[in-house]
């Protein structure tokens, strides 16, 4: 059992764990969403339920990771006394093996663009950054695929590296940097004409947006966004020592999360004015605006590129999290069998992910279910795999462990939180996950 990792500090476990939140979600993800679901409002709901369901379950997991120690698929059996109730980690597995599979994509992109980039900025490429087409660019296999081999292949490498190594110190240099980054280009953002607009739109909730579709994709968010429900920041937390504050982490987590969000929806929706964008625009939005907000700023090709390569980085750091929750489950605390098990389990995910990429070119006339074959691995992972692991392990947590040693797991609690706590994880966590998972459905 020597052979299992740990972080080196805390500081390295709540970068981490932010590094495995904060990624596509907050900066790709949350602006399109908020973008087609009402601004403001989506923001407004986005706010209440990462605060009043992600806030207890990111602490539940944190918990039981710490408590545990081990890898998840041994962990909820350790906990509760019921060997059965392992099999709950393999729905975790088996969604972030999926979301891996098409995450690659996005992650694909940005390396496509970054290629690109790094081609004019070289001269290679004699094109401008407002010729970079979202539609042409994603729709080019050799590119895409190749793309998403790279991403998988660098995912791979940080985590064969293993937890020290690899992540821990991965995460450290490249969050800090990306805040920065990300202010300098709201701060450009906000200089533009019709900015004020953009802001408006960002911050103002028109309560009118609100209704049940726009209510279950911000609570959808919310659990993407932290990572949670996949039993991912179980195993982070389960290579935490004993006195690693897991409640201040998460809440610090949690404000990150927030304000890369915010800042993200602020480093393109001011900007959509000038260059005569819907804020409905989807998917795109991102790689459609940031080249054209760039090509305004003296330089721009060059920090286009350097946020590129931010922007990748946090992606990864999400990506890794992803990769490290299979890994950890098939190496069972074993850390020689790491760089081969990363392997093995990354070309099947290439495997997997390669139609997801294709979906968007040659293989975008194959629709069947939610979409495309990339809407459809979504839907699997976000509609059916997230609510039902999510649903499983908090009452997994709540009925079968002893509240004694949940107390326990839960630490120092001057504040006297425990309880209020202990309630969200056994009533109101699960009526809400429940009632989600059937509306969506329906
Ligand atoms: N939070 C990550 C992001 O926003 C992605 C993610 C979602 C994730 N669910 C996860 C990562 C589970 C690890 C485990 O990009």
């Amino acid at each position: 059992m020597s052979q299992r990792s740990q972080w080196k500090s805390s500081t390295g476990f709540i970068l981490a764990s932010a590094g495995s939140a904060i990624g596509l979600g907050a900066l790709w993800k949350f602006p399109y969403m908020a973008g087609m679901f009402g601004g403001g409002a989506f923001l407004l709901m986005f706010l209440i339920f990462t605060i009043l369901v992600g806030l207890p379950l990111l602490i539940m997991e944190f918990a039981v990771g710490q408590l545990g120690r081990t890898y998840t698929t041994e962990i909820f059996g350790q906990l509760t006394g019921h060997k059965w109730l392992n099999s709950i980690a393999w729905i975790g597995n088996l969604a972030v093996f999926v979301l891996f599979s098409f995450y690659s994509v996005i992650g694909g992109w940005i390396i496509v663009y970054l290629g690109f980039v790094l081609g004019q900025l070289f001269h290679i490429v004699p094109t401008h950054l407002h010729d970079l087409q979202f539609q042409d660019i994603i729709s080019q296999p050799l590119y895409v695929v190749t793309g998403q081999a790279v991403f998988i292949a660098l995912t791979c490498g940080i985590v064969m590296r293993g937890v020290q190594q690899g992540l821990e110190k991965a995460s450290k240099l490249m969050m800090p940097l990306l805040l920065i980054f990300l202010i300098i280009i709201v701060v450009k953002t906000l200089s533009l004409d019709g900015a004020m607009e953009g802001v408006r739109f960002l911050f103002q909730p028109r309560i009118s947006e609100i209704n049940m579709e726009s209510m279950l994709f911000a609570l959808g968010q919310s659990f993407f966004a932290l990572s949670l429900g996949t039993t991912g920041m179980m195993t982070y937390a389960s290579y935490a020592s004993k006195d690693m504050p897991i409640k201040t982490s998460a809440v610090t987590i949690l404000v990150m999360n927030i304000a890369i969000a915010i800042l993200a929806g602020l480093a393109i929706f001011p900007a959509l004015e000038t260059f005569g964008y819907q804020a409905e625009e989807g998917p795109g939005l991102l790689f459609i605006i940031l080249p054209l907000v760039f090509e305004k700023m003296q330089f721009g090709t060059i920090f286009y590129a350097i946020f590129l390569v931010l922007f990748l980085f946090a992606a990864l750091t999400s990506s890794i999290s992803l990769l490290e929750l299979n890994v950890s489950n098939f190496t069972r605390n074993d850390n020689r069998k790491r760089p081969t098990m990363a392997l093995v389990i990354s070309v099947i995910v290439f495997i997997v992910g390669v139609p997801a990429t294709l979906s968007f070119g040659p293989l975008s006339h194959i629709q069947f279910g939610a979409g495309s074959i990339f809407d459809n691995m979504d839907f699997v992972f976000s509609n059916i795999l997230l609510p039902v692991g999510a649903l499983a392990s908090t009452l997994a947590i709540g009925y079968a462990m002893e509240k004694v040693r949940l107390k326990a797991g839960f630490g120092n609690d001057p504040l006297k939180l425990f309880t209020l706590w202990y309630i969200f994880i056994r009533y109101l966590l699960p009526v809400v996950i429940l009632l989600v998972f059937i509306l969506q459905l329906v």
